[in-house]
This record gives structure tokens, sequence and C-alpha cells, in this order.
């Protein structure tokens, strides 16, 4: 088993959280160091759709409201159906789906489903704007392997000021694959979402977003953690088996997970679905953006912790109370799906990204902060053109000296190599984010397959989104 090293300039981003808090006006009202789980986890509504006509048909409501994070406090917050977050939609491979995503912001967005394969048309980027008053009506095939996916708002410039205030929520896709495995699948009781993020919060109970020129450099980070939009958050176990869908949903931290006591548990699945065989670990490191479900086991009357082991964010995300009596579950089984894995000869072509972070006299004038091959995002400049029905492999160097993460829509990669090795065995997966540590180089193998459109392009970004909006994203279009 590789353990993954802690990012080690994490030291430093606390001091640039600490520094914004206090210019943001407003101490937090809960300190780092809160331990106590006094609210029960909130768990996303459960939205399977309804049928029309053999279309499976989902309705969201981006809506502007407040939220009681702290007892007695209303902040002013995003949510889709509800005031903060949104409704797990659950899918199925094979079904055509609609989704009404209605926008009662008094602002335009978008919302993009992250990890989905699907037109370009439909993915719901920077080039999908839904304006206030407005519905915007995907419609697609689902064609996806079992995985947890996820849907936020996309807006160029402002991706991450709306996921921050809380235009985020999960999609889980099912197929006949997963649903013959003895894993647990009730929802919210043993199959539990878990979308982990980090906020600041002032004396008087607001969130606002407040990224400066640092945070736009470094990404914004909070003190305060947030499971499913609860604060400080436990959840009382009835199984002796939970399989948890770790989501990191914050704008740009890296969470470095695992259990209080260091029990190990089991990873089976990552961003793009189930790996081929569970894989025991103690933590996990998931950048911005990526997922990763493990299954942990209980032991009645037990209480375990999930944290972030990172330095500098030593959050508590859930404290997980086990009954004094709990329902047996199945073994996990030792097989789960099965990997079309991609050839490196049937490549057709080699494209090289790199991601630069430059500092200096250059950033204090706007662009090129964080770039990709020297180049800021440009909303009318197409920066690759792929044939369809082709593989390619993609190289991503990370020539920063700090963490990027790099993520591209329509497909699902797999990685060939970091660092010129292997992937450690969690990373053997289906996969749409990658970390990647100052200096880090992966090759990734990805096929284009069922959808073109010359005239609308898939995006290619860093997942730190306060580097996204800074301009670090590139277009491709599938032809
Ligand atoms: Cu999760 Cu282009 O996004
Ligand atoms: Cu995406
Ligand atoms: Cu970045």
């Amino acid at each position: 088993m590789t353990l993954p090293t802690p990012l080690s300039t994490r030291r430093n981003f606390l001091k640039t959280t600490a520094a914004t808090a206090l210019l943001a006006g407003g101490f937090p009202l809960m300190s780092l160091a809160q331990e106590q789980a006094v609210n029960a986890l909130k768990i996303p509504a459960l939205d399977t759709g309804r049928l029309e006509n053999g279309t499976r048909v989902y309705d969201l409501t981006m809506q502007k409201s407040t939220t009681e994070f702290y007892k007695g406090y209303q902040t002013p917050t995003f949510g889709l159906n509800g005031s903060y977050l949104g409704p797990t939609l659950r899918m199925k491979d094979g079904e055509p789906v609609r989704i009404n995503v209605t926008n009662t912001l008094g602002e335009p967005s978008t919302l993009h489903w992250h990890g989905m394969h699907l037109p370009a048309k439909m993915d719901g980027g920077p080039h999908q704007i839904i304006r206030d008053g407005e519905t915007w009506s995907p419609e697609f095939g689902v064609r996806q392997k079992a995985a947890t996916l996820w849907y936020h708002a996309h807006l160029m410039g402002k991706t991450a000021e709306h996921v921050w205030h809380g235009l985020a929520g999960q999609v889980w896709i099912d197929d006949a694959e997963s649903e013959a495995l003895a894993l647990p699948r009730s929802y919210g009781v043993d199959d539990i979402p878990l979308v982990l993020q980090d906020r600041n919060f002032t004396r008087s109970g607001d969130m606002p977003y407040t990224a400066g020129r640092r945070d736009m450099m470094m990404g914004l980070f909070g003190n305060t953690p947030l499971t499913n939009g609860t604060l400080a958050a436990y959840f009382d176990a009835t199984t002796d088996k939970l399989r948890l869908r770790l989501h990191n949903a914050s704008n740009a931290s890296f969470y470095y997970l695992g259990f209080d006591n260091d029990q190990p548990f089991l990873q089976i699945a990552s961003d793009g679905g189930l790996l081929e065989t569970p894989v025991e670990m103690n933590r996990l490191l998931l950048g911005p953006a990526e997922r990763g479900e493990i299954v942990v086991d209980l032991k009645a009357g037990q209480k375990i912790t999930l944290r972030n082991f990172s330095n500098g964010q030593p959050f508590a995300f859930l404290e997980i109370r086990a009954a004094d009596t709990l329902t047996a579950s199945p073994a996990v089984p030792q097989k789960l799906a099965q990997i079309a894995w991609l050839d490196p000869k049937d490549a057709v072509k080699t494209r090289r990204f790199d991601m630069e972070t430059r500092m200096g006299p250059g950033m204090m004038f706007g662009g090129g902060m964080h770039t990709i091959n020297g180049k800021s995002m440009d909303i009318n400049r197409i920066d690759e053109t792929v044939q369809r029905d082709t593989t390619e492999i993609w190289e991503i160097r990370n020539v920063a000296n700090m963490p990027h993460v790099w993520h591209m829509h329509d497909v699902q990669f797999q990685i060939l190599n970091r660092n010129g090795k292997p992937p450690a065995a969690n990373e053997r997966a289906r996969k749409d984010t990658v970390t990647l540590r100052g200096g880090e180089v992966v090759r990734l193998i990805m096929r284009f397959e069922d959808y073109a459109d010359p005239d609308s392009p898939f995006m290619y970004h860093c997942h730190i989104l306060e580097h996204e909006d800074a301009g670090m994203m590139g277009q491709f279009v599938v032809v």
C-alpha cells in the first residue's frame, strides 16, 4: 500500500487563511479546534426523477436563501431545491434523462455535470448560461459506468463564488454490474453521500466569498468544515459496514482523509466508478473535485471520526456513532467492476499541457497568473481539436511549485503513469480529475466517443476554483 504524502505547502496556507478571515472583517464563529459533533448529518434529498414518455425527468431550481449553519444565525446561501447544496440525482446507465434547471438567483449561472459523458451542448459549462428567470433543459442518454459524479455551477469567472455559496450536489449512476454486487446501497442508511467542504464565517454568521489577489494565487481555504452543509456533524450508524461517498467539493483544499483511530478502510471506487478490486488504505488524498467511495467496518457502540489530516486544516468532518446492535452487512466482494483498459499503442496523438503559476509583476496586471501552455482562458479560442473515435494520450505537467488539479470534461481517463511510475492501486481507475503536486507529471489515456460538435467545446482546467476563474482553463472540441 502506498500512502500519499500530505502536501507540504499546506503550512503556508494556514497563515493565508487566518489573514483573509481578519481582512474579511470577521472572526470565525467556531474555532479550528471545534471537536464536538452536535448536529445530525444532513442527508441530501434523493431524487430518482419521474418517467415521462420513457425519459427520466428531474427538476432543479437554483435559489437564493438562508441557511442556519450556526444556531440562531441565518447565513445567506445558494441552493438547488433547498437553501444550500442540492438533492442527490440518481440515474441509471442506458436511460434517457432530462433535467429542467430553473434559475431564480437574480443573476446568471450555469449547471455542469462533472464527470458525465454527454454532448457538449448539454454539458452546462461556461457556454450554457442560464439567465435569471430562465429554464435550461439538457437532455441526453446516460452512458456511464456506476459512479459518484456531481453537478456544480460553472459560469466564467464566477464558478468559485457560486460553488462557495452552495451550488453543488451529487449524481449517482447505477448500472447492471453495480446492482449485482453485494455492496451497501440503502441511501442515507448504509450508503452515504458526503459532500466535504470548508468555509469561513464572519461573526455575524455570513459566509462571504472574499477571494482577494492572494486567494486567487493560493486558492480560497476555509477554516470551518461542512459535511453535506452540516457543521459539526454526527451520523448514527445501524449497520456494521458503511459505504461513504467521499467527495471533495471544496474550492481549493486538499483533503487527506482517514479516521481518528487510524483504522483501515477499503476504497471501492474513484471518480468514474468502481475499482477492479477493493484497495485497503488508512488515508485517502482527495484534491478539489475528486471522489472516492470507501467501505468502513464498525463495531457495536464504537465512535470514530472522519478527519482531514492535511497540515493546517485539522478538520473533523463526521463523527460516526455505531448503535449498540448493528445489522450485519455482507463482505465486500473481491471482484468489483471490469475496467476496459486503454492501450497506449492505440493512441493516435500525444498532447502536452503545462500547468504553470507565475508570481511577480505579470500577475499584478491581471492575466497570466495561472496558465495552461502559457495561455489564459479565452472563450473565443478553441485550444485543441480532437477526432471522434480516437484514443489519445494527454501528458500533464505541473511545472509550478504548488499543487494543481487537472480536470477534463466529456471523458473518464486512465492514468498510465505518474512521474514515470505506475499509478497507486487506488488510482488504477476511471478518473476525471487528478491531483498533481508541484513538479509532477501524469500521462493520461482517454478515448473520445459518441459525441462530436465542432461548435460546442468541452473544458479542461485546474479544479482549484480560484485558479479556474483566474483563467487556468482551455477548450477542446471533438469533431
Ligand atoms: Cu467540475 Cu469544468 O468542472
Ligand atoms: Cu467537469
Ligand atoms: Cu491550480
